[in-house]
């Protein structure tokens, strides 16, 4: 009776699985024209809702009430407009060169309005946003936000190299360097300074912030070389290889994920990372850890604990698998507009897994570590650190179940898309109706540039390959082990069976936030964690009925982890 039941069940999964890679190409194939037409709407002067945008000025949403997105922000334009830049240099759609044209022209002006944050040479550029007609905001705000000039820049450095590629190489000396010059030396000289994060609400130093900042020095330095600017090539690399010496010192190794601020005072967990990922992804640079690319172990790492941080707090992800996408936000503790999940966050997860297929299909291979080993562990429970060929049947098993993870959170933003295909900011967490801002410019570009990433297209390099970073700057990545718990528990429908023990990746004792296992392999309950190598342990077992929790009898059970290498701890609940 047991086995025809799971027989039954894994044939249901097969069925839902095959079903749901047709959803998301018919959801694609209806939402791509939308998304793109939503884009081009929210532009002025010609867009249909941008109402009285200046001519290249990009609006936030059209919405004027709750919230007031009738403004325009350097982040949101700039993310924008590289991808439209990407489309119009890969020649996806070569209609958009008077948008770019118009796009630069704004930006050129905006820069040098005079704003609360300062002049265009005492640190206005890091004004995070203005009135549709180019004039500052007065209003108070969280200013500066520092990531505007590395978006800004990075999006017209693309531009610019591929009109040298083209022989326009004149007007990019002559007219698009200033502009460029002005947000890199902005960054070259303020980096280390405290930011707003891109969410504009914690004032420290911020994961997102510092990492396109890096990226956005490295093309530059690349883009002056290219054309004789050759004076500001060895400020600009220093800043740069100070940056990823500093971008290093965010990883926290249990669990193993980026902590997106430096301040704030939260659980760290935040899209701010898994966006990172997507924006610095370069092509040509595998899998490297240290500039974070998708396919990296820390970005998997990192992807899982922030996806499994929303699997509990929002009503519409209950009764979701733990291995399957559920809807995500941009933090936990988010409480913003009802502190919803976001579409551009769901497009994001699934933008980086898309980003790591085609990488591991590039090289035709995959490599588990120890830090990735949880993030591989959810689609194969014997996977065991190494490298996989694509020739092997591991590899298939993990690149399957991981397209279909990815397409889940293609799903899940499907899902919640309404008939017209509009995307707002947001959809509830109770169930999932679109809220806060309508026809999110930002939104839109996020779904186009996940279906691009899930179509195996990439955007230009931008020299991420092999860059060292010192030493002095390790993310002390081998302080952690995995660790496997194992506990033979016999339970009672309603009960589960939670972790819970010494250590902040066994949740220091909580009770609420305690690990909840699986119970797939009944009455063996079982989870994966990545805990400091070398260390003194103590944990228990706990059973939580509807809140009730029983623990298990005393003393706490303990160990030390080992050195390197996983462990597998076989228990039985007492
Ligand atoms: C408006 C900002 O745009 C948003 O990101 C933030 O969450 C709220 N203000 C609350 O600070
Ligand atoms: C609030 C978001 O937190 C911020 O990132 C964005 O720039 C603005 N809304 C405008 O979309």
């Amino acid at each position: 009776m047991w086995r025809s039941l799971r027989l039954a069940s894994t044939l249901g999964l097969c069925a839902s699985v095959f079903g749901q890679s047709s959803t998301v190409d018919s959801y694609i194939s209806t939402e791509s024209p939308i998304a793109k037409a939503g884009v081009l709407a929210n532009i002025g002067s010609s867009g249909v809702e941008s109402s009285g945008a200046y001519p290249g000025v990009v609006i936030a949403s059209p919405s004027t009430t709750d919230p007031d997105y009738l403004y325009t922000w350097v982040r949101d334009s700039s993310l924008v407009f590289k991808m439209l830049i990407d489309q119009y240099t890969s020649g996806q759609d070569t209609t958009l060169r008077g948008h770019i044209n118009d796009f630069i022209a704004a930006e050129a002006n905006i820069q040098q309005v005079a704003n609360p944050s300062g002049t265009v040479s005492t640190g206005g550029l890091g004004e995070p946003k203005f009135n549709i007609n180019e004039t500052e905001f007065t209003g108070a705000w969280g200013r500066p936000q520092r990531d505007g000039p590395a978006l800004r820049s990075t999006a017209m450095i693309t531009y610019a190299t591929w009109l040298i590629a083209n022989k326009n190489e004149t007007y990019v000396t002559d007219s698009l360097w200033p502009i460029i010059k002005l947000d890199l030396d902005y960054i070259m000289n303020n980096w280390n300074e405290t930011t707003f994060d891109l969410w504009e609400e914690v004032d420290s130093s911020s994961f997102f912030t510092s990492a396109v900042q890096h990226r956005a020095l490295r093309q530059g330095s690349a883009l002056a070389t290219a054309i004789g600017q050759s004076s500001v090539v060895s400020g600009y690399n220093t800043q740069a290889n100070n940056i990823l010496c500093f971008l290093q010192s965010f990883w926290n190794p249990s669990p193993g994920f980026m902590t997106a601020n430096t301040g704030g005072g939260r659980s760290g967990r935040d899209a701010n990372t898994v966006l990172t990922s997507i924006h610095v992804f370069d092509v040509e640079a595998g899998c490297d850890s240290v500039t974070f690319q998708p396919c990296s172990d820390v970005a998997l790492s990192n992807l899982k604990v922030y996806v499994d941080s929303f699997r509990e707090i929002y009503d519409i992800n209950a009764g979701i698998r733990a291995d399957q996408a559920v809807a995500t936000g941009r933090y936990p503790e988010d409480v913003y507009q009802g502190g919803n999940p976001w579409y551009l966050a769901s497009f994001a997860v699934a933008e980086q897994l898309y980003d790591a297929l085609i990488v591991w299909s590039n090289e035709g291979l995959l490599t588990v570590t120890d830090v990735s080993f949880p993030f591989f562990q959810q689609f194969d429970a014997s996977i065991k650190p190494g490298t996989y060929s694509s020739s092997t049947p591991t590899y298939s098993t993990l690149t399957t179940a991981i397209k279909n993870f990815a397409d889940g959170f293609v799903a899940t933003a499907a899902k919640y898309t309404p008939s017209g295909g509009g995307l707002a900011e947001q959809y509830t967490r109770s169930d999932g109706t679109p809220t806060s801002a309508f026809d999110l410019t930002w939104s839109y570009a996020s779904a186009l540039t996940a279906f691009n990433a899930r179509a195996g297209k990439t955007s230009a390099s931008w020299g991420a390959a092999g860059l060292p970073v010192s030493p002095a700057c390790s993310t002390s990545k081998a302080s952690t082990v995995p660790v496997i718990f194992n506990v033979n528990a016999t339970t009672v429908v309603g009960q589960n069976i939670y972790l819970t023990g010494s250590v902040g990746a066994l949740t220091d004792w909580s009770t609420t936030n305690a690990i909840l296992m699986s119970s797939a392999d009944y009455p063996t309950w079982s989870t994966a964690v990545t805990l400091p190598a070398n260390t003194q342990i103590q944990y228990k077992y706990i059973i939580v009925n509807n809140g009730s929790v029983t623990w298990e009898s005393d003393p706490n059970n303990e160990f030390t982890t080992s050195m390197s290498g996983i462990t597998t701890l076989n228990d039985v609940w007492r």
